[in-house]
């Protein structure tokens, strides 16, 4: 494969990752890198997959071309992690909740606000239905070398479940919160539902290959304390626990994408490294974070819009946090199609320099 002799790759061919050595708490001179949604509608070579199937979902249930797409950016910018292309919403769909996306809306899903909704699921995650996903990480994994990490994922409960109650993308989550107080009874069924197949599902994943897996937590911020406990904390907890029951030692990084105090309990919840949104302050996270614990983050994608001067200062600023920590760089946020890939580059390159 030609992304093996690419000069900027650091190790070398064969030589253990660096991302993981770092998520086993190596403190690097150069933090490895990857990019949140690093494989997506900003590389040409995306666009030319995506249009040859009907929709999202039959792309990420497409072992061959689901793999290809993952390893796209690899071969592109030579990063030290590949993420699985997926999407939170395959646990869903799997536990017999009609999901689709539509162009340009967004996820469509059957909303699930009632006892006899909640009935149609199924009572276990359906691994059948995401047999072409673990087949997808056994496809990577045999393409990548051991320089490359492979990173598996799901949604946490709360996150993944706000989509099942609102049936799409909402501004604020407002349906799930609702129904959290209104009938937490039912809302926490639909919750523990989903922790359950997460277990199963994120397990799977390691045992297809995946070195690391990650839990996206990215609506854990609407929550106020008690609620977070209980919908957020508790789930991702007890997710964490039954994958390392099953999986000993198995590396989950955690990205709840919350502030201040919040933020401090997702470090109590056993994950291996914590992910940072944009609005986290990275030299207030590196002074109240436990000294040993690994962060990955957290550029703001605007900045790598902006390229220049501004990316640089970003960067360096990033960099002088974490310095004293073991520190995986990558985005605070997903990329977005409007990037330009010579930002990208220039910042590999910064960060290899
Ligand atoms: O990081 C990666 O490249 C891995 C693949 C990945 C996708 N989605 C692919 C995707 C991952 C890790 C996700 C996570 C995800 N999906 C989250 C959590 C992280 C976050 O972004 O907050 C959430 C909330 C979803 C649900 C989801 N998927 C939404 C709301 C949408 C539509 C809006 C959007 O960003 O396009 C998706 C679609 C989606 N998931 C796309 C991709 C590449 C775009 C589909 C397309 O090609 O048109």
């Amino acid at each position: 494969d030609s992304f093996l002799e690419d000069p900027i790759r650091r190790p070398g061919p064969g030589e253990p990752s660096l991302f993981l050595r770092v998520l086993d708490g190596e403190v690097a001179a150069k933090p490895p890198v990857w990019l949140m949604r690093q494989a997506g509608r900003y590389l040409p070579e995306y666009r030319e997959i995506r249009a040859t199937a009907p929709t999202f979902l039959d792309l990420c249930y497409d072992p061959k071309r689901a793999a290809e797409v993952t390893l796209q950016p690899i071969r592109r910018f030579g990063f030290d992690a590949a993420i699985l292309f997926s999407d939170i919403l395959v646990v869903p769909d799997a536990l017999g909740l009609p999901t689709a996306f539509e162009s340009g809306h967004g996820p469509k899903l059957k909303p699930v606000t009632t006892a006899e909704g909640f009935a149609e699921l199924h009572g276990e995650v359906d691994m059948g239905r995401l047999s072409p996903v673990l087949e997808t990480v056994e496809r990577v994994r045999g393409a990548l070398g051991p320089e490359t990490a492979l990173i598996g994922f799901c949604g946490a409960p709360f996150t993944v479940a706000s989509y099942m109650v609102a049936g799409s993308g909402t501004p604020d989550q407002g349906p799930a919160r609702d129904l959290a107080y209104r009938n937490p009874e039912l809302f926490g069924r639909i919750i523990d539902r989903v922790t359950e197949a997460s277990i199963t599902y994120l397990s799977a994943q390691l045992d297809a290959g995946a070195d690391a897996v990650m839990i996206f937590d990215s609506w854990a911020g609407v929550l106020p304390r008690l609620e977070y406990e209980r919908w957020s904390q508790g789930p991702i907890e007890r997710i964490v626990a039954g994958v390392r029951k099953r999986r000993p030692g198995a590396r989950i990084v955690g990205f709840p994408r919350v502030s201040g105090g919040q933020l401090l309990r997702a470090a109590e919840s056993g994950v291996t490294a914590l992910g940072l949104d944009i609005f986290v302050d990275p030299h207030w996270a590196d002074s109240v974070l436990p000294r040993a614990l690994p962060v990955q983050g957290n550029l703001d994608p605007k900045a790598l819009i902006a390229g220049g001067r501004a990316l640089d200062e970003a960067v360096d600023d990033i960099r002088g946090a974490f310095g004293r920590r073991p520190h995986v760089f990558n985005l605070g946020h997903g990329i977005t199609p409007d990037t330009p890939i010579p930002h990208v580059e220039r910042l590999v390159a910064r960060l290899r320099a």
